[in-house]
């Protein structure tokens, strides 16, 4: 049992499961997924916004009279307002007005201000938004800014990767990790090339600009983020919603693991490398990461103070 004095304490150290039942039985080849749910804002997100917020307390870019400001509706939000709560920093997030009633809903349960912006205009627009909020008065506003802000990957080089090697260290030869802001896999592929340059870094994107892998980007119709160095993974995989969502189901239903779509997608990368290893007659200890839980996808879902008899 692992006593702790803050929340902030439980983001980190999570567990790596080996998959059973969606990989064929093997001794000499593995997959394990890094159970980044396990996280108390229930995401891997809740590692850069952590960092990026602690950085900045540290070195005074964000203050208590500061507001945190950012366009994210995501596991981002989520993780800014947890932390937001617990370190007494204040969080407003702008967002598109029809964004479900979920993702709402979590955020303010923190106390987080929301600021809707025109559903037409999409994420872009809210980003618009929340930079002019920040340009007309930068002294109300910290705006952490996770595209290009190194605390993401740094999280990760410190955290992420770390941890797979002390859990499983050189027996690691893949690990595979989706594309969003790119932190996780910048600063993962880092530290496990320091360890070993023959680990393979495999990064996993959409195969399509429209896609439902919630979380992750199509590089090529996207803005590229000004962290990625496309030269930190050693492969990029394309990977098509249907098998993305189809894993995610199969995670569900054959190994109880209930998680989003992008790790869905990274699983099925990491069980095609499986595959490929076992047919050819090679050992493999592929780390996939697992995300974020599956029922943060589930809509409706409200939070609501009833009885139930
Ligand atoms: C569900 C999910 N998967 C994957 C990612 C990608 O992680 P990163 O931003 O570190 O590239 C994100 C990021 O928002 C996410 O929310």
């Amino acid at each position: 049992m692992r006593r702790i004095d803050s929340v902030m304490e439980a983001v980190g150290n999570t567990p790596l499961v080996r998959l059973r039942h969606v990989v064929p039985a093997s001794r000499a080849v593995r997959v394990l997924c890094k159970l980044e749910f396990q996280n108390p804002g229930g995401s891997v997100k809740d590692r850069a916004a952590l960092r990026m917020m602690r950085d900045a307390l540290a070195d005074g870019r964000l203050t208590p009279e500061k507001t945190l400001i950012d366009s994210t509706s995501g596991n981002t939000g989520v993780a800014y307002s947890l932390f937001g709560a617990a370190l007494g920093v204040r969080v407003k997030l702008v967002m598109p007005s029809n964004v479900s009633q979920p993702r709402k809903e979590i955020t303010r349960a923190f106390g987080t201000e929301i600021i809707y912006s025109d559903p037409l205009e999409g994420s872009d627009g809210a980003m618009r938004i929340a930079r002019e909020m920040v340009a007309s008065a930068p002294d109300v506003y910290f705006y952490p800014d996770q595209y290009s802000n190194p605390s993401n990957p740094r999280a990760h080089y410190e955290g992420t990767g770390q941890e797979i090697i002390d859990a499983v260290g050189s027996e690691i030869t893949h690990f595979v990790a989706g594309l969003g802001t790119t932190g996780t896999m910048m600063g993962t592929a880092k530290r496990l090339h320091e360890h070993s340059r023959s680990i393979r870094c495999v990064a996993v994107e959409p195969a399509e600009a429209m896609h439902g892998l919630e979380g992750l980007k199509h590089m090529g119709s996207s803005i590229v983020p000004p962290i990625y160095d496309a030269r930190m993974h050693d492969d990029l995989v394309s990977v098509m919603t249907e098998d993305g969502w189809d894993m995610a189901e199969l995670l569900a239903s054959k190994e109880g693991l209930l998680v989003g779509h992008s790790s869905g997608a990274n699983v099925h990368v990491a069980v095609q490398i499986a595959k490929r290893a076992m047919a050819e007659g090679r050992e493999a200890c592929i780390v996939a990461i697992v995300a974020d839980r599956g029922d943060r996808y589930f809509a409706p879902m409200k939070w609501e103070k009833r009885y139930v008899w």
